[in-house]
């Protein structure tokens, strides 16, 4: 289905504003951190030291946190698809010095040190077998992923408000574990993940927030879409060597459930947090259908909070290849 024109002319006029949104939201690669800021520098006459140091400094962090980080981390690592995903994007455009194909190279290339950081870090701790990380990495990649915004970028913006939000919070909350278990140095490196994020968010956000002011009707309509659909998780189609398509998918989130790293209540809050950034109670204007969006949009908090209510996550952990020798 052709996608109506409007969302092309909204995009186009996005665009103009690029170099603004830009820089208010990425930083100059030369000014920003790099993975190696937190690492030991393999130069450095005491690099074996400061492994054996990091090693030990992993030793009292929880399997289900273990394998929380290592799925993070693959997560991170399937950048390629996110990329290629908002590549597609209706007004996105590789040629032609357009705004929007500018952001996301900016912004991959900020996300690139995240998977970078974290897989150099697993790979040094001596917790984790790395080829199976590997693999399950690449099958991640390999199987590709289906966002369910199609080439919308309204859908597409939604989505990525939602998830970096997600991603905040639970690398956030890695962070605050791994300190409670006396790794600063891993909550150090979560913790600048985290606030990444946390800038990407805002900058989807505001994207948002502008397509609000130029068609609210579509606009509306796109977030009660995805809502309805429900955001889908990045890493939902994962498995480890021998397994079928997606079935470690759920083991994965279980472990992040147990440890309270991401709950559905975050979802909620997610959601909730959303629907104040973009005013949604006080929009005007909007068309009946747009309105109806805008009830159910309303009510979905509370629909969830009573459905998560019922929720039991399995206390048993998981064994994933991931971890151990
Ligand atoms: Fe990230
Ligand atoms: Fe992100």
């Amino acid at each position: 289905m052709k996608l109506p024109n409007i969302r092309l002319e909204v995009m186009n006029t996005l665009e103009k504003s690029m170099n603004e949104l830009s820089a208010k939201y990425l930083k100059p690669i030369e000014e920003n951190w790099q993975p190696s800021d937190f690492l030991p520098d393999s130069r450095d006459p005491n690099f074996f030291e400061k492994i054996k140091e990091l090693q030990e400094l992993a030793k009292e962090m929880s399997y289900d946190l273990w394998a929380v980080l290592i799925g993070d981390t693959i997560t991170e690592e399937a950048l390629p698809t996110y990329e290629a995903w908002l590549m597609n994007i209706e007004g996105v455009d590789q040629e032609n010095e357009n705004g929007w194909s500018k952001w996301i190279r900016a912004w991959s290339a900020e996300e690139n040190r995240h998977g970078d950081l974290l897989n150099k870090y697993l790979y040094l701790s001596g917790r984790v077998n790395m080829r199976e990380m590997e693999v399950s990495t690449q099958y991640l990649i390999a199987d590709g992923f289906d966002i369910g915004t199609s080439h919308d970028p309204y859908k597409n913006f939604v989505y990525t408000s939602f998830q970096e939000l997600a991603t905040n919070i639970s690398h956030r909350r890695v962070a605050t574990l791994a300190k409670k278990a006396g790794n600063n140095q891993l909550a150090k490196m979560c913790g600048v993940i985290a606030s990444d994020e946390a800038r990407h968010a805002s900058a989807y956000i505001e994207f948002v927030k502008r397509i609000f002011d130029l068609d609210p009707n579509e606009i509306m309509l796109a977030f009660d879409d995805m809502m309805k659909k429900k955001i889908v998780m990045p890493a939902l189609l994962l498995r480890q060597s021998g397994g079928a398509i997606g079935s470690l998918f759920s083991h994965f989130s279980d472990a992040a459930q147990r440890i309270k790293v991401y709950t559905t209540y975050d979802y909620i809050d997610i959601l909730e947090s959303l629907l104040k950034e973009w005013n949604i109670e006080k929009i005007g204007g909007l068309n009946e259908s747009a309105e109806k969006a805008r009830d159910y949009l309303m009510a979905l908090p509370n629909r969830l909070r009573r459905i998560s209510d019922r929720i039991v996550v399995p206390e048993k952990q998981y064994e994933f290849k991931w971890i151990g020798i």
